[in-house]
């Protein structure tokens, strides 16, 4: 699969908006704090988090097929956050490739050992995810709805080996 990281441009948070359709979808990709409905031109503002940095996964074949953001959480640690995949490409690897490259560039950006993520207890797609990628559930840091993950970078499947 040969997609890459773009920063994302005002079209591309059309194409994103366009993604999500009602109440549910949108908290379950962006938490509580995006209100639904909402514009795209509004979308860059509700997604701010301070020391966020927002990617776009592009297929060079085709257009913006995933966003996904990250910022420091605490020293040496990032949050990944806001990931979603278009629902026309779901199922084909573009979800695990967007998680793999954000880690790259954050950990490349940062430094960081340790990658955290929140994700609700019922999105079983995501949570496969990041199952699959390594990541494993912290109960203290957990509520009755929504999961708090983390990985050593070294744990990640498939990326570079750091030692
Ligand atoms: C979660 C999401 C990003 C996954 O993207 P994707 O491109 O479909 O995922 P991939 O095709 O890369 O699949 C990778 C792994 O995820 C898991 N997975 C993906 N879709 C799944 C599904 N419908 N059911 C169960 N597991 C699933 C599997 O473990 C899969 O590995 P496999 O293909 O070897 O079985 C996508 O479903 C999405 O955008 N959901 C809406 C937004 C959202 O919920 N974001 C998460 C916020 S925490």
């Amino acid at each position: 699969m040969t997609c890459r990281l773009d920063p994302p441009q005002p079209i591309d948070y059309e194409t994103i908006a366009s993604w999500i359709t009602d109440a549910t979808a949108c908290a379950c990709w962006a938490g509580p704090r995006v209100p639904f409905p909402f514009s795209a031109q509004e979308l860059p503002r509700l997604l701010a988090i301070e020391g966020v940095e927002s990617w776009c996964l592009t297929d060079k074949t085709t257009s913006t097929c995933g966003f996904g953001q990250f910022w420091g959480a605490a020293p040496g640690v990032v949050h990944l956050g806001r990931i979603i995949v278009s629902p026309t490409k779901r199922g084909k690897g573009y979800g695990r490739t967007l998680c793999q490259q954000l880690i790259e560039k954050a950990v490349h950006k940062t430094g960081a050992g340790e990658i955290t993520l929140r994700v609700y207890r019922n999105n079983s797609a995501a949570l496969s995810l990041y199952v699959d990628l390594g990541f494993l559930v912290d109960d203290s840091k957990s509520t009755d709805e929504v999961l708090f993950m983390k990985a050593a970078v070294r744990q990640i499947t498939s990326m570079p080996d750091r030692a």
